[in-house]
């Protein structure tokens, strides 16, 4: 499904909608430009899980964020790594869990990403204005 974003807080409320719909094991992947959105998205998806949406930062610091919401929540972000070094993270035992995995650069561990994931593309059109393509759930409409 295609949707439009006017704001960042659109964008956080398409992502708390979609974090309503996941269940546990679930894995997301955040694909888009710098700056199209991803990490306002995933304080949205936390949000569902009662996760504080400032506990949620940007990857300069930290690759793999674990909050220990009901199920566990999981912030990975790649934007520091290479296709090549993220084999040694060990993502599995982040996506084979009960927890929800989301990860933001999505496309650097496209080979270790399940089948059944559900995948986010983030468009900048404007400054303010999104395209937000959804597939593999289907959430209401703002
Ligand atoms: N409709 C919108 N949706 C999301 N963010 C928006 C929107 N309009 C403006 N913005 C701004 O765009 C920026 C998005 O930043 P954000 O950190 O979420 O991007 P990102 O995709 O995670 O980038 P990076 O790849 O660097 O991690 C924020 O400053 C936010 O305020
Ligand atoms: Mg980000």
């Amino acid at each position: 499904m295609m949707l439009q974003s006017r704001s960042e807080a659109e964008t956080r409320e398409i992502g708390r909608k979609l974090g309503e719909k996941l269940k546990s094991g679930d894995v997301v992947c955040l694909y888009g430009d710098l700056g199209s959105g991803k990490t306002i998205m995933v304080k949205g998806i936390a949000s569902a899980f009662g996760i504080i949406e400032r506990d949620i930062t940007s990857a300069s610091f930290t690759i793999i964020a674990e909050y220990d919401s009901v199920p566990p929540f999981y912030h990975i972000d790649l934007y520091r790594l290479t296709t090549g070094e993220v084999p040694e993270l060990g993502l599995q035992e982040y996506m084979g869990s009960q927890g929800i995995s989301v990860i933001e650069w999505a496309e650097r561990a496209e080979g270790e990403i399940p089948d059944n994931s559900i995948r986010v593309s983030l468009n900048y059109k404007e400054e303010h204005s999104r395209e937000i393509e959804i597939k593999g759930i289907r959430i209401n409409s703002l």
